[in-house]
């Protein structure tokens, strides 16, 4: 049973993952909500995006904790996210709805707990889909980034596998305008036939076009 494993902290829905460590997700303070005031400096993935004239529609197929739909909605798209686990699903939609009160742009976020294979086609008209799969790093890699470990330990849980990479593999042979795959940067491409890449220090998009 995971549900007996929430509980409200100061108003935060928490979730106990073992007996020393608990998640949960706060948009209104810390480091991502500076990054997210400072959001013109968002230079990579805005070049992922390209050159556009109006908001466009964005299918984030990987929401995990919506750091990068947050960053797409400041930038004035309009989102539909979708992520698979409940747990995951359940803190950070808890975040979001105590999140309306500071950020308008949430009225453009769509939410759903679904795996994106099974939505995906609804959203077919989106000009952007957009993956970001787990790292399948060492033990030692992941330790690095905290929430990840955390997330990681939590799809344990709930005995759930990244299956992205086989949803972007369908979505390749369908119609599409543009998919966006964020990778580590010195990874393998989920597909070779890249448009083109944008680089940072330690993540690159790798950015595929159709029409
Ligand atoms: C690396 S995290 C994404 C992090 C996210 N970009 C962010 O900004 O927080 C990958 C997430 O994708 C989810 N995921 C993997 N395969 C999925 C699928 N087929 N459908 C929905 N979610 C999936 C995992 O549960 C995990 O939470």
């Amino acid at each position: 049973m995971i549900n007996n494993r929430f509980f409200y902290q100061d108003g935060i829905l928490h979730f106990k993952i073992n007996s020393s460590q608990f998640l949960s997700f706060d948009f209104l303070e810390g480091n991502f909500f500076h990054r997210l005031q400072k959001v013109e400096q968002e230079i990579l993935i805005k070049k992922a995006i390209g050159k556009h004239s109006n908001a466009l529609k964005i299918f984030d197929a990987t929401g995990g904790s919506l750091v990068d739909t947050f960053i797409f909605l400041r930038l004035g798209h309009e989102v539909v996210a979708c992520e698979q686990s409940k747990i995951l699903f359940m803190l950070v939609k808890d975040a979001v709805e105590r999140a309306k009160k500071e950020y308008d742009f949430l009225e453009k976020l769509t939410f759903l707990n679904a795996n994106s294979a099974d939505v995906i086609n609804r959203f077919s008209e989106s000009d952007i889909f957009y993956f970001d799969p787990m790292f399948a790093g060492t033990k030692k890699k992941l330790k690095r980034s905290g929430v990840l470990q955390k997330i990681t330990k939590v799809l344990e849980i709930e005995k759930l596998g990244d299956t992205s990479s086989c949803v972007f593999s369908d979505l390749r042979k369908k119609n599409y305008k543009k998919i966006i795959v964020k990778r580590p940067i010195k990874s393998e491409p989920l597909h070779h036939q890249i448009n083109y890449q944008v680089k940072g220090k330690s993540v690159r998009y790798d950015v595929y076009k159709k029409h």
